[in-house]
């Protein structure tokens, strides 16, 4: 049950005073890799956080004048940036210069009533702009810019791919397409806002925090929106009154266990999201999974919403995931590329199960540019050393400290190229000694494996625990399978010099599309011997003749 709100959109008479500039909120967010100061982690979510409360989501009618529109709105003040997008719906996001303009918005809207059906009334930021004289088709509402929130299709994504003038050109565009623009990041802070309105009705001074991919830099436009509720404001405000006849300001409920909290209260805010949550639809709750869970879409901005509580760990994986991916613009671009190239030969899945998931990837990749000569990334440990007493977490007995200043960390002295480091990630996991070593981004080299999973991917923070406990043997396999082929077929290019021109499909373009690989590794079948014995010959000789790269990779 939303609350409809009526505007009316003749009635502005305030001067517009619409600033339509972005606020870049610094290079670490875009990737771009210049020597201005990086902002840190907490800092982007402090400023993008404060800006989602200035602003308002709105529902409007299919034709409307944005002129008149941003005139009716800026009677309630001044108007920081706007845009328009589709969903089921032609949608506005709106942000105010202050957060005062909401509430004055707010108090001039009111709640229609649907005839037999009653609304719920909920003061909320989502508001449904009712006309009383809908516009007449006009040339002006025919032009009014949508931002896209899809990524490219299949199509266009080939096509771009096939039309770069290399490899690494192919990486970077592939990176430029698929990562989230500066209107759906918006979006996806605004999203978290609206829900943490809701989550307030119960928690008064609660916080939702986006985490995951739609924060840590490796987010692709499409992906999920991981939200963290976040009571650790109410318990902060309570931990320093030690002294007094009060225990608390109200008496609590104790319950068996911290899971057993986190469901309760989950349940709860499901139930209210499920009942009163404007936009929100298909409500499950999942709370008996290892992590429990609200699942929801949120019909408006089109997301589907994971929604956690306890799950701090996570956000300094974010953190961490966010600082490894603005230290290098090299980071974005590989991990994107391979993250698409599991997603095109159903290495990955949007259904929970036996294969790997884009976060074991992102530190597989990780890992990887560690182990390079010189390493591109830093390892865990080397962080750790930069940290400095204002930098210092434990959380659940887990040490999770690194710094975080990215301006700390010196820049890599790799001047790899993309196209050299794809290549090399998938020989270097091609080869790996999947059955004994496990991958560990702390130490940055390889490890004895703890336990017998097939795939052993070390828990940066919480270190007993394998993150891709989760992979079977058989998609391990697969994996390995496909690095291999990805390899050979990078590598008979290096020396085939195809034609970028020629119309067929090369580099990144070979690799991502899996009829096209398929198409193009049949036809090199029927000419050769059996793949099986060319990927092992070629890779003898590959690995003959490099030096190995195993020393001096610790970052230090
Ligand atoms: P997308 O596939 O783009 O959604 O990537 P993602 O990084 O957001 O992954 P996902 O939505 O599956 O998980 C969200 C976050 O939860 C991750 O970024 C991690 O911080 C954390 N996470 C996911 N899976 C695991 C896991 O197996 N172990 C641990 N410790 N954390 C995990
Ligand atoms: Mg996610």
């Amino acid at each position: 049950l939303r609350p409809i709100h009526r505007l009316l959109s003749s009635a502005g008479t305030a001067a517009a005073d619409v600033r339509r500039e972005e606020q870049s909120l610094g290079s670490a967010e875009t990737g771009s890799e210049d020597r201005t100061p990086k902002k840190r982690f907490s800092e982007v979510q402090k400023e993008r956080r404060e800006q989602a409360q200035r602003t308002v989501l709105i529902l409007c009618p299919n034709k409307i004048s944005e002129k008149k529109f941003l005139k009716y709105l800026s009677q309630h003040g001044p108007i920081n940036n706007h845009f328009f997008f589709e969903s089921f719906g032609l949608y506005a996001v709106v942000e105010f210069c202050q957060k005062e303009s909401v509430a004055s918005l707010q108090s001039v809207t009111h709640t229609l009533s649907m005839g037999a059906e009653a609304a719920i009334p909920f003061r909320s930021r989502f508001f449904n702009l009712k006309l009383k004289n809908p516009l007449s088709q006009t040339s002006e509402q025919s032009c009014l810019p949508r931002s896209n929130q899809l990524p490219p299709s299949s199509k266009k994504l080939f096509e771009l791919l096939c039309d770069a003038e290399s490899v690494d050109d192919q990486l970077n565009i592939l990176l430029k397409e698929f990562q989230l623009t500066e209107e759906n990041t918006k979006l996806r802070y605004l999203t978290c806002s609206l829900i943490e309105d809701i989550a307030a009705a119960y928690f008064p001074y609660c916080e939702i925090r986006p985490f995951g991919s739609s924060v840590n830099g490796f987010g692709k436009l499409g992906c999920d929106l991981d939200m963290l509720l976040d009571l650790d404001e109410i318990r902060k405000s309570s931990a320093h009154k030690t002294s007094g006849n009060f225990l608390m300001e109200f008496q609590v409920k104790n319950v068996a266990s911290e899971r057993i909290a986190t469901q309760k209260i989950l349940s709860v805010i499901g139930e209210c999201l499920d009942h009163f949550g404007p936009g929100c639809v298909g409500v499950q709750k999942i709370l008996n999974a290892r992590c429990p869970l609200v699942r929801f879409s949120h019909q408006a901005s089109g997301f589907q919403c994971d929604l956690t509580t306890n799950n701090r760990i996570a956000l300094k994986s974010s953190e961490l995931l966010y600082i490894y991916s603005a230290l290098d613009s090299r980071v974005r671009a590989l991990v994107f590329s391979i993250r698409c190239w599991a997603r095109a030969h159903s290495l990955t899945s949007s259904i929970p199960g036996a294969w790997i998931t884009n976060f074991s990837l992102t530190m597989m990749v990780i890992f990887f540019l560690q182990r390079r000569s010189p390493p591109v990334l830093p390892t865990l440990d080397y962080l750790k050393t930069l940290a400095d007493a204002e930098d210092k977490c434990i959380i659940e007995g887990h040490n999770c400290t690194f710094t975080c200043d990215l301006n700390r960390i010196k820049p890599s002295e790799n001047t790899e190229t993309l196209e050299l480091l794809l290549k090399e990630f998938f020989e270097y996991f091609g080869n790996f000694a999947f059955n004994k070593n496990s991958i560990n981004i702390q130490q940055g080299r390889e490890q004895n494996k703890p336990e017998s999973s097939p795939l052993h991917i070390q828990n940066p923070f919480e270190t007993s625990l394998n993150i891709s406990k989760n992979v079977s043997q058989s998609q391990l396999q697969k994996f390995v399978d496909l690095a291999r082929e990805s390899a050979w077929i990078l590598h008979q290019e290096g020396q085939d010099h195809p034609s970028p021109s020629s119309n067929q499909p090369w580099g990144l373009a070979a690799l991502l599309l899996p009829s096209v690989a398929n198409s193009m590794s049949h036809a090199k079948k029927k000419r050769k011997k059996p793949a099986s014995e060319r990927v092992k010959n070629l890779l003898e000789s590959i690995k003959s003749s490099s030096t190995e790269n195993s020393t001096n990779t610790n970052g230090k």
